[in-house]
């Protein structure tokens, strides 16, 4: 750090100077340097109530507003893909946006009495149905990927919290076995999930009186009570 005259500042891990006239940090630890800009000259910098204050050249007091840092004032080793968070975190969000059209538009036709006609919004709901999947999946990318190449940040890199003892073999052995055990339970459930579809309602649908869309759970009012008892009316 070429200061001339006046000396740098330790703050929060970081070293700040007037570097050849313009303001300069650098990481203590490592010593790389992190960004470079705003051009003061050789003037005073200070750190006063946790703040940092320049006296520029001119005698001009500036009060330095804290940023956060960009990506790029990283070195690319310490920086995660950005491509996958990306997408992965729009694709998250549509999901939800998705879950959130359907259930307010499926409210509003159930308020109009016409959830059960509207032919193509029950299609919608049923082609929605892997958006809470894909949502899970989209979120653990953004999670997992975003905070590489750190386990612990600034701590433990992933490339050295790998287990020494763990081959490339018992890796692929225990995913296989994985995607072999899931593939089972997966293929089962669909099949006997599309077979029940496929049979339909197995007893005559009879009509419960007094129960429509809006008042769905007055099949209660004749269902016999916990203790055998029949309501009576009134009750
Ligand atoms: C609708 C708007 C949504 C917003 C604004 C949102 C926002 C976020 C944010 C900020 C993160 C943290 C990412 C990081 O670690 O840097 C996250 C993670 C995650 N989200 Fe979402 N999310 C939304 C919808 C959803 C939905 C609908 C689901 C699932 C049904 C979901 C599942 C997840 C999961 C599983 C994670 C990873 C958690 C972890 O491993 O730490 N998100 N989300």
């Amino acid at each position: 750090m070429k200061n001339r005259q006046s000396s740098s500042v330790l703050h929060d891990g970081f070293i700040y100077g007037l570097d050849e006239k313009i303001l300069a940090c650098v990481d203590a630890a490592t010593g790389d340097l992190k960004w470079k800009g705003g051009r003061y000259g050789y003037g005073q910098l200070l750190l006063a109530g946790g703040k940092l204050v320049v006296i520029t050249e001119e005698g001009e007091l500036v009060l330095l507003k804290k940023e956060e840092p960009g990506l790029e004032s990283f070195p690319p080793k310490d920086r995660p893909s950005v491509i996958i968070p990306f997408f992965a975190f729009r694709i998250m969000v549509g999901m939800g946006l998705i879950m959130l059209a359907v259930s307010w538009l499926g409210n509003l036709l159930r308020f109009r009495d016409r959830l059960e006609t509207t032919r193509w919004f029950l299609w919608c709901t049923f082609l929605s149905f892997p958006t809470g999947f894909i949502a899970v999946l989209a979120g653990w990318y953004t999670a997992e990927v975003g905070r590489q190449p750190w386990v612990v940040y600034g701590l433990l890199r992933t490339a050295d919290a790998v287990t020494p003892s763990l081959t490339t073999s018992t890796v692929l052995f225990s995913l296989v076995t994985y995607v072999l055990v899931y593939a089972v339970f997966i293929g089962f459930g669909t099949y006997y999930i599309f077979k029940l579809l496929r049979q339909g309602p197995t007893v005559e649908a009879t009509a419960i009186p007094g129960a429509t869309a809006r008042r769905p759970m007055a099949f209660a009012d004749d269902a016999p009570s916990a203790t055998g008892n029949q309501p009576q009316a009134g009750e």
